[in-house]
């Protein structure tokens, strides 16, 4: 079964009908005014045309009301889609609580998804019907774009930061999956499918292709291996703070702020630990950049996250 044949493209998400109302107004204002002005040109063509025998004097010099008129209604027209489509822009970006992360990271020529229980998929993503979905972007070399066309999802993956997506899978099928950010030979190449499925086949997808470590597993892996865990251990020799259970907690800096510990603050620690440095610590970490990649790190995110409590 494959949804996207045919020319109309299916909505296969929550989002999709936002996005297609917003776009289907926009046409249909955009298309009357067209055609309006149109008739306009075409009368007033005919009517005044030199032959014509019409009364041309009295032409108005300066009304007022009609010059508020034209001006204002475009004005508030134009307000209200920027509000609209500011609302649905927001939609993307909201309320993630009890979503399902996905972590998708870009590299040329593929993507690379992990799910938290480990499972890996390459320009494949399986998703279940109805549940709330976070994709957490990041890449390992330029910037790519994820863009599923049935879904009116369309996020950028940047070098340096991660990038996310918040919607719900509302259709069973398979659907195509693009790079829409020009990054290379192969960038039309970029590409695969996402796969809808019901939740319990899905539950039995996940948990399928025998056992393998979670992320957060890989992730202590990675811990000890690059010796995160001598520094950052209440039993460390060297003076760091202790990671254990900081996924969300507030961590006061050296300089007087105050940061959230989520992703970008862990990934951003592990690259950059220079620039946010904890209260009551030495800047003495190195840089970890260029000796872990991006999944790595996530995987590392991930260890942590697992060593708070679940909130709420
Ligand atoms: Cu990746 Cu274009």
């Amino acid at each position: 079964m494959n949804a996207t044949k045919g020319w109309i493209l299916p909505a296969a998400s929550d989002v999709a009908h936002r996005v297609d109302h917003l776009l289907f107004a926009l046409f249909v204002v955009t298309g009357v005014t067209a055609i309006a002005i149109a008739i306009v040109i075409f009368v007033f063509c005919l009517r005044y045309r030199r032959s014509a025998q019409v009364d041309r004097s009295n032409a108005p010099a300066n009304k007022r009301w009609l010059e508020y008129t034209w001006t204002l209604t475009p004005l508030a027209i134009f307000l209200a889609f920027f509000a609209w489509g500011a609302v649905v822009y927001a939609g993307f970006y909201g309320n993630a609580a009890g979503a399902m992360p996905v972590f998708v990271v870009g590299k040329q020529w593929m993507w690379r998804l992990e799910h938290a229980n480990g499972r890996r998929e390459i320009d494949q993503l399986h998703l279940p019907l109805g549940q709330k979905v976070r994709l957490v972007f990041a890449t390992e070399d330029v910037i790519h774009s994820f863009y599923v066309p049935a879904f009116r999802i369309k996020q950028d993956a940047v070098p340096g930061r991660y990038t996310e997506l918040t919607f719900t899978p509302t259709r069973l099928g398979t659907y195509d999956l693009h790079c829409s950010e020009y990054c290379g030979t192969d960038h039309a190449r970029m590409g695969g499918q996402v796969v809808v499925m019901r939740p319990e086949d899905f539950a039995r997808w996940l948990a399928g292709g025998g056992t393998r470590p979670t992320m957060a597993a890989r992730g202590f892996e990675t811990f000890r291996r690059l010796g995160c865990s001598g520094c950052h251990d209440s039993r460390g020799s060297v003076h760091a703070p202790d990671l254990n259970g900081i996924w969300h907690r507030v961590v006061h800096l050296q300089d007087g702020r105050t940061i959230v510990a989520d992703e970008a603050y862990i990934r951003d620690s592990i690259l950059l630990p220079k620039r946010d440095v904890v209260a009551g610590y030495e800047p003495i970490m190195p840089s970890f950049a260029g000796q872990v990649s991006e999944a790595e790190i996530l995987d590392i995110i991930a260890y942590l996250k697992s060593t708070t409590p679940e909130p709420r």
